[in-house]
Order: C-alpha cells, then structure tokens, then sequence
C-alpha cells in the first residue's frame, strides 16, 4: 500500500498550479456520452476518478485516449448500455451514467455508486426526478430493459466481453428505461449536485421543456450546462436556482477547457495559512473561493487577486464556521479547515451540514496532540495546539489531504495511509508540496526506504 511520509514545520515558500477540476471532469467526461464525435476536453486532471470515468465509456464502445492533461472521448461507438464493473462501483459519479445512458440509449443498467464514506449517500433524488422524465426502474436484471448484442455485428471486443460478463453479473443495482424521455417539472425539496446533473443528462435529449427548480449552484454544475451548450444544448441557468432545458435531438462534438480545481486551490491555501509562508498559487478561481476567503481574512490570512497568499503574524481561531450548498463554505474544504484551525490561536467551531458523517479525521489529527470535540454535527477546535508528527491513516479523499496540511505544519514526521483516497482527487500532492519547499514523499509499503 503506498503512503505518504512528511517532515514538517517547515513554512512554505514558492509557487504552485492548481490543478483542472475534477467534480467537473467527471460530468463533463460522462456528456461526451451525449452524441457522436470526439469531444476533447483540456485541462483534465491525471487522477483515478477520470482514469476509472474513462474505463467506463471504454466498456460501453467509446474510444477514450490521453494526452497529458488533454483527453478524448470518441463515443460514436457506443453500443452498450450495462457497466457492471469495480470502477462503477468505486466512485459515486457513475451513477451520472444513468441520465447520460438514458438520454443517449434510452436504458441504462449499473450498480449502486461508490465514493467517500461520508454519510449514507443515498440517491433517492436522482432516480424521483429520472421517473418524472419517463424513466421506469426494474428491481432486477429483466433482459428486456437491455440491448441485446446485435447478432452479426463486429462490437469492440472490451465492450463485447464486458457485456457478456455483465449478463452474467448483473447482481443489484439500477436496471431502468425510457421507452419516452420527455421533459418535466422537477421541483428538489434540498439541492443535490448530483442529482441536478443526472438530471440535465437525461433532459438535454430529452423530448420538450424540463424545468429545474431548486437545482445545485455548485460552479461543477454550472460547468456541466456550459459545456452541453457548447455542443448544442439549450440549457438556461435562471435567478433562485432554476434551471430550465429545452431538449434537442442530437448534440456535437467540441473542445473544452475545464476550469481549476476550486477544492484543491482551497485545501492548498489551508495547508498554507496551517504552515505559515509566502506562496503564490496559479490560475486560482478566486470567484468560486468566497466563502473560504472570507474564513481566512478573519484567521489573518490575505490572499491577493495573483494567487499571493501571506499569513499576517499568527493564525487566528475562524469563529463559527458551517458548511452549506455553494456558495456557502463548501463541505468538501470542512476537513482541510479543521487541520489548518488546529494551529490557531483561540477556539473555533465547524458546523457540518451537509453531509452526516464528515468528522472522521477529527481522530487521527487528535494522534498529532490535537484538541477536538465533536458533538452532533459540530466540532470545536481548542487551536494552538502544538501538533506533533505521527503515523495517521486518511478516512477519505478530503480527510486525506487535511492531514497533509496538519502533518507540513507539525514538528517532527508522519506518514499518512490511504494515498490511495489522495489520488482519487489530488493529481500530484508530493509534486506540489515538493515544489514549495515541502519535505515530503510517497513511499510503497514493498519499499525499504528509510529517511
Ligand atoms: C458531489 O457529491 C461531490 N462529488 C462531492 O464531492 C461534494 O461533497 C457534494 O457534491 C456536495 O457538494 C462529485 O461531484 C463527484 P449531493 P454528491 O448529491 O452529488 C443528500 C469530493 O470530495 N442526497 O450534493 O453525491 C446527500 O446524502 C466529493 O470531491 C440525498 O439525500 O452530493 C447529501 O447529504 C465528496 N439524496 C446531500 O444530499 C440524493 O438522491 C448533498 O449531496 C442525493 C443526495
């Protein structure tokens, strides 16, 4: 198992790129389902939710192909509508199949999603406004809801295989069809990213008006409608959250550019404020970072329209901090925050809204001497602590990168395990930390390296 070994209390010193986004690759990657012809989509970070979204539009008879930060999706192929396999099952983004397969194929058949553990995840939301739009869902595998390989026709021999195999593994998950997908009102009692964007997926194809109401505001969402207006979409973002859609019969293939990585430039400024420095980070959304902004001013911490971030004398307790849907503070910087408050002056309280089991790594900063209370859903942070190295285990994807933060500002080393959650979103954290001065590394557990 790979891990990361840090030895901290160094400030940092120097400049870093933020990397593309990856709550946008994964949409976008999943609408280039939505028609023929390559879409190219630049700026596509090297992490293995992208490589396993790949995999899956392998396996429906897509051509995917990647150069650098440049990737392909041709999906004129596309003869299958199953993806019964471990990478459907790994990350929670394949359930953004269901729209996109409906819309493209007009079935779709794949298991239940993954992702982080934090909270039950359910995704009740998605599959109430799909069945608004026409769509029916079948308990089990009825080999009617699937296509049926076309005898006599030469499919790609991974899709071929993978389907046979799926008739074969098709065990629990979603089995649906849309004999007619047509538009609809649907009004979300709470925003969800996800199930907004599963949403679009199926509606942009769809047959008439799809009214959004209530529909997440998250700049991933946002990036998802401009990038299926670019191929021919007409989706219509209104004040309040409503996003209406007026569904068309096919949809061309483009070049996009996905925007930087709003959570990666915020778990970096926090590991910064945590480790003291002076560091400038490029092409950071300074639009989409409000809310952490306005967290890090009342900490002490400036960060100027270039990227310059300066830590002005010592870290400052944030007050009362709770998380909420964009724009408010988002949920996934609550545990890079809480790494970065440890190392504050005063006491500071989080408050997590949105998701019902997020304060896991609340515990293994705790092994670094830190002082946390958690009750409900709010953690109180009693801050200055003098966090020590120590060997701590990453809970999940964010969890993982705030304990990087907690271990850069800690004296003496750690090594943290579950990089594996790390990749899953951060391109390169050894690379990035190396390149302000960091000493950090990513080790194999079949290594024999010492420091
Ligand atoms: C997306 O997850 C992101 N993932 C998450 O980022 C992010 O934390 C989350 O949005 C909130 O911003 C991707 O974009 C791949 P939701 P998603 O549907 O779509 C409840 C990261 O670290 N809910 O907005 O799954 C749900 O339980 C990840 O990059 C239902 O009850 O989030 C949660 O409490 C972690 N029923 C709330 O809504 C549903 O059908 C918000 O979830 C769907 C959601």
């Amino acid at each position: 198992m790979r891990y990361l070994e840090i030895a901290g209390k160094k400030p940092l010193c120097g400049e870093v790129t933020i990397q593309g986004s990856k709550n946008a690759a994964l949409p976008v990657l999943t609408a280039c389902l939505l028609g023929d012809g390559p879409c190219v989509i630049e700026n596509c970070p090297q992490i293995q939710d992208v490589e396993d979204t790949c995999a899956l539009l392998r396996l429906l008879g897509c051509k995917t192909s990647r150069m650098g930060h440049t990737v392909s999706v041709d999906a004129s192929g596309v003869e299958f509508s199953a993806i019964f396999c471990e990478e459907a099952e790994r990350i929670r983004s394949s359930v953004l199949f269901l729209g996109a397969l409906l819309g493209r194929m007009g079935e779709a058949a794949l298991p239940y999603p993954g992702g982080c553990a934090i909270g039950s995840r359910p995704i009740d939301l998605h599959l109430e406004a799909l069945k608004k739009l026409g769509v029916h869902f079948f308990e089990s595998l009825d080999t009617g809801t699937l296509r049926k390989e076309r005898a006599g026709e030469t499919v790609p021999e991974i899709a071929a295989e993978a389907f046979t195999k799926d008739l074969q593994l098709c065990g629990a998950g979603i089995y649906a069809n849309a004999p007619h997908l047509h538009g609809a009102c649907i009004q979300f009692p709470q925003p969800s990213v996800g199930a907004t964007e599963n949403t679009i997926l199926a509606a942009v194809l769809a047959d008439g008006e799809t009214l959004i109401e209530n529909a997440a505001l998250e700049p991933e969402t946002e990036e998802l409608c401009r990038f299926l207006n670019l191929r021919g979409a007409d989706i219509q973002r209104e004040r309040g959250g409503r996003i209406r859609i007026f569904g068309k019969k096919t949809l061309r293939p483009v070049r996009y550019r996905l925007d930087a990585d709003r959570i990666v430039a915020g778990s970096y400024l926090l590991a910064g404020a945590a480790c003291g420095g002076s560091v400038r980070f490029r092409n950071l959304p300074m639009e989409q970072l409000a809310s952490l902004l306005a967290v890090l001013s009342r900490m002490g911490v400036t960060v100027t329209q270039d990227g310059s971030m300066q830590v002005q004398g010592d870290l400052l307790a944030a007050g009362d901090v709770v998380t909420a849907p964009y724009p408010g503070f988002p949920t996934d910087l609550q545990s890079p925050l809480l790494a970065a408050l440890c190392l504050a002056q005063g006491e500071s309280r989080i408050c997590e809204t949105v998701f019902e089991n997020r304060f896991r790594t609340a515990e293994e900063l705790r092994k670094m001497g830190a002082s946390i209370t958690v009750e409900g859903s709010c953690a109180k942070i009693q801050g200055r602590a003098m966090l020590q190295g120590a060997d701590v285990c990453a809970p999940d994807l964010r969890g993982g990168a705030a304990l990087v933060a907690a271990a850069l500002a800690a004296s003496g080393r750690s090594r943290i395990q579950g990089y594996d959650y790390i990749a899953r979103g951060y391109e390169d954290i050894c690379r990035d930390f190396q390149s302000l001065g960091a000493e950090i590394r990513l080790t194999d557990s079949g290594d024999k390296k010492v420091w």
